[in-house]
């Protein structure tokens, strides 16, 4: 599988031209002979591109690929997307339009629109999966072009704050427990293989649930499905010592707990050892500088499909209406996954959360998403 994008999206500089130049050249060039003709981005006046701030450059360890986009009508217009060839597979497109979809919203534009030529089938593929719709096809300048269209969504602006509790690690009261020792795992040894046998008991899949809070819902999900490992991230250490208690007090055998971040406990699962990951209430960090913390983002993502097995979930729940927006842009940005429901209506074996209870004290109405990883089959 190719090695991720694990890069940055900056803005194109003049000591980029030649780089940029080959990109352009091996990306379009192998279509002149599909469509007769050299295809339009390969007219793409780079320096001047560049010159007026118009090109964005994805940039790991070098340039692997860039984009050309102006507003136009209201509308942020992208007029060469381009990926290094040898780049390809990596996310270095999503990333892209992810990068020109957070342009447009802080410029207010309502869409992101581009046009392909009909005959390059494999664009017109990647555009569908990113998100576009086709909304006309017309015959111009000589090229039969499809014409697409992405809805942005419109800024996220959530004011004040709801709280989080990532960085307050201990509530009022806290003592250690003997109970999480015996249920902590160990992430510098490495992931047993199978990862079922992390479990003293029996069971024939493993679920993570990430920021459990109290654990409510991952001890009520251990008890009713006893054949189902659970794996449980949360760095609040209440919460952690909680739900250890009351695991080995209710002699649940299917529980293996991590006190801390959850991304290197992701790392440290085996490729496709997990049926599910729960992402219940992740906290929604409402001002912009805090964004970045957001659970869901594309490296998480990129880093949970490797360890979702195929046909595995992502389960997402949030009374936050601007994360749900932000989880459904992201999704929509990576390649790797769809979201297949998303719905005011619980899931039907939903225990509800701690959290959950409080946001609808509170007035506030939660959304559940429901998203699958997109499993491409070895060659
Ligand atoms: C708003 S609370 C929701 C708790 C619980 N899921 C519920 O619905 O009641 C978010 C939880 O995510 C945890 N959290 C935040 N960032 C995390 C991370 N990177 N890995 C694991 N847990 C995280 C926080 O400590 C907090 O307990």
């Amino acid at each position: 599988m190719p090695r991720p994008f694990n890069g940055s999206v900056r803005t194109g500089q003049p000591s980029d031209t030649a780089a940029l130049t080959r990109i352009l050249h091996d990306a379009f060039s192998p279509y002149t002979a599909i469509i007769g003709r050299p295809p339009t981005p390969l007219s793409l006046d780079i320096p001047a591109a560049i010159d007026a701030g118009e090109i964005l450059v994805a940039d790991d360890g070098g340039p692997l690929g860039f984009s050309c986009a102006f507003a136009r009508d209201g509308e942020l217009y992208i007029d060469v997307l381009a990926v290094d060839p040898a780049a390809q597979g990596r996310g270095v497109g999503a990333r892209l339009i992810l990068a020109l979809e957070r342009a447009a919203q802080a410029k207010g534009h309502s869409a992101l629109t581009l046009y392909t030529n009909a005959l390059m089938h494999q664009a017109l593929g990647v555009y569908l999966h990113l998100g576009f719709s086709e909304v006309d096809r017309r015959h111009e300048d000589g090229f039969d072009r499809v014409f697409m269209r992405r809805p942005v969504a419109p800024a996220l602006n959530i004011k004040g704050s709801v709280g989080g509790l990532f960085g307050r690690r201990r509530g009022p009261g806290f003592r250690h427990d003997t109970a999480f020792d015996a249920l902590a795992i160990d992430l510098s040894a490495p992931a047993p293989q199978p990862l079922t046998s992390l479990f003293d008991a029996l069971v024939t899949k493993v679920r993570l649930e990430v920021g459990f809070g109290g654990g409510e819902h991952l001890i009520d999900h251990a008890a009713r499905e006893p054949a189902v490992g659970l794996i449980g991230a949360e760095p609040y250490e209440t919460g952690m010592m909680q739900a250890a208690r009351a695991a080995v007090g209710q002699g649940l055998k299917n529980v293996r707990l991590h006190m801390g971040d959850a991304r290197p406990l992701i790392d440290w699962l085996p490729t496709s050892s997990v049926d599910r990951i729960d992402i219940l209430y992740p906290d929604p960090w409402p001002k912009q500088r805090h964004w970045k913390r957001r659970f869901i983002s594309i490296a998480n993502l990129t880093a949970m499909h490797r360890v979702l097995a195929s046909g595995a979930t992502v389960r997402f729940a949030s009374d936050i209406p601007a994360y749900c927006d932000w989880t459904r842009s992201h999704v929509r940005a990576h390649a790797g996954f769809q979201i297949v429901s998303d719905t005011p209506e619980a899931w039907p074996d939903w225990p509800s959360t701690r959290y959950e209870a409080k946001a609808l004290r509170e007035g506030r109405t939660p959304q559940y998403l429901t998203l699958q990883p997109i499993k491409v089959p070895d060659a």
